[in-house]
């Protein structure tokens, strides 16, 4: 088998001295893919994170990683560009407004070529190639045609849009038809799989069944795999003494409050952070929260940080912190304490044990890992989960305290229900949760989709 995705699970990074070294990348598709190519000892085709020459082929934690080189003009236009200002706000509901260059596409399909020609390159005769992701859906079209042997599969991480938004899109035409190289289309969702299903229809007038195309002589079938995690791998973590102990110092370190709220994101426009702070500062206003009795503990990864939008959110973030902590912080402590930073699985796990309610409220999101691996920390049944309608979790953690990001009041009254929620119920709805995860895992997620895609081979 082998995986092609933008990002290798490694980043290379060249420390301050000049010395290369590797680091995990960030986001959801990692956290999701890697612990399963890993177990299979796959080949994984994708960019090492850094402009310029790639580096050769190399081996890690049990997969082959096939580096494929981007230049600076190439990171700017395909990737900062076409997939994530172009792309990225338009499959999440045009949150932000979308741009639409020539330049951005004609790199999208160049580099979308490279990764093609390199995943033909090592493909077996015969092999499956699992591709994934908004940046690169051309591939599934370019690679059957150089090599109509391979059984191909495309998982789209992120929301698909409806008819009345994808067709903004200048190049919608190319993007339908580069999908429908793939004999199977996984989605998230099932209505993202049949905005696709309706789009090939009636754009390209294809004959359609249920959820499957007839395409140039082949079936193609659009369907949902909702992405889990391995659930068993962070419940272990979460219990081990050193989690419990860090636990148990973050605490101690926040100066004990009663209640520590948590947010956990890649620093992005779509997660909704702004929403939680204004909840959470409304709330402290009216008298209802006090701080630092009550705490909100954001970590924020810096992702994309040279995009428009991405640089014009930070500051908007950070300036709603920084006003938030100079009217309700006091000499025992901050109101809101901000990380913009990268943290180890550990201090994550750590962080999540400690948090009485995670909060969870992006505009629209595809799945959210984050919200899952909450639940999967909570061994101990304890914690709320708040989370937003527009995140695909919602449809499977249908005990947590459901929320519209778009309605402050109905968030603030969430957030107050869950720090006021009896232990009885908060264990209740957890222990539903955990029993959900437990069977729909990251195994569950990725046999399904082999299954039906061998089905279709
Ligand atoms: P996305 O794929 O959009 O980033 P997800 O919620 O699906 O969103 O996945 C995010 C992943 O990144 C999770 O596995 C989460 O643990 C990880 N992550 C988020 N914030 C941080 C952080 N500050 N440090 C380390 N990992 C993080
Ligand atoms: O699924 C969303 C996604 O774009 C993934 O492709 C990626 O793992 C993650 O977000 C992080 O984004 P980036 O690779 O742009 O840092």
């Amino acid at each position: 088998m082998v995986v092609v995705a933008n990002r290798l699970p490694v980043d290379q990074v060249t420390d301050p001295d000049g010395t290369t070294r590797y680091q995990r990348s960030p986001g959801g598709l990692v956290t999701a893919l890697e612990p399963f190519v890993a177990g299979r000892g796959g080949a994984w085709v994708g960019w090492s994170g850094a402009a310029g020459d790639a580096p050769e082929p190399f081996e890690s934690g049990g997969m082959s990683l096939v580096p494929v080189p981007l230049s600076e003009e190439e990171v700017d236009r395909y990737y900062e560009g076409f997939s994530n200002a172009s792309l990225w706000p338009l499959y999440h509901d045009v949150v932000e407004k979308p741009e639409y260059h020539r330049k951005w596409w004609d790199a999208y399909v160049q580099v979308n070529k490279r990764f093609a020609d390199r995943a033909a390159e090592v493909a077996a005769e015969g092999a499956i190639v699992w591709v994934h992701d908004y940046q690169l859906q051309l591939v599934p079209a370019m690679l059957r045609q150089q090599r109509p042997d391979l059984t191909i599969g495309f998982f789209l991480h992120i929301p698909f849009p409806p008819y009345e938004l994808f067709t903004q899109l200048p190049w919608r035409s190319a993007i339908i038809e580069g999908l429908l190289g793939a004999d199977l289309i996984g989605f998230q969702q099932p209505s993202a799989a049949s905005n696709f299903v309706n789009l090939a229809r009636r754009l390209h007038d294809l004959p359609c069944k249920g959820n499957t195309v007839s395409y140039e002589g082949r079936t193609v079938t659009a369907k949902a795999f909702p992405i889990s995690i391995d659930v068993s791998a962070f419940d272990e973590l979460a219990r081990t003494p050193e989690v419990l102990a860090r636990a148990a110092e973050i605490r101690e370190e926040l100066g004990q409050p009663d209640k520590i709220v948590l947010g956990v994101d890649r620093l992005d426009y779509t997660k909704g952070i702004g929403v939680r702070l204004e909840a959470f500062e409304e709330l402290l206003e009216d008298g209802a929260l006090e701080a630092p009795s009550t705490v909100l503990v954001q970590v924020a990864t810096p992702s994309r940080e040279r995009v428009e939008h991405y640089v014009t959110m930070r500051e908007t973030i950070e300036q709603q912190v920084g006003h938030i902590n100079g009217v309700y912080g006091s000499m025992a402590g901050p109101a809101v304490h901000y990380f913009n930073q990268s943290m180890p699985r550990e201090e994550l796990a750590a962080m999540y044990r400690a948090a009485d309610v995670m909060l969870v409220t992006p505009y629209r999101d595809g799945m959210n890992l984050v919200a899952k691996e909450y639940v999967a920390a909570r061994g101990d049944n304890g914690g709320v989960l708040v989370l937003s309608e527009f995140a695909g979790a919602a449809a499977e953690l249908k005990q947590a305290l459901l929320v519209n990001p778009h309605d402050i009041a109905g968030v603030k009254a969430q957030l107050l229900r869950a720090l006021r929620m009896e232990p009885a119920e908060s264990a209740k709805r957890m222990k539903a949760m955990r029993r959900y995860v437990t069977k729909h895992d990251l195994d569950h997620w990725a046999n399904s989709f082999f299954e039906s895609l061998q089905a279709q081979a």
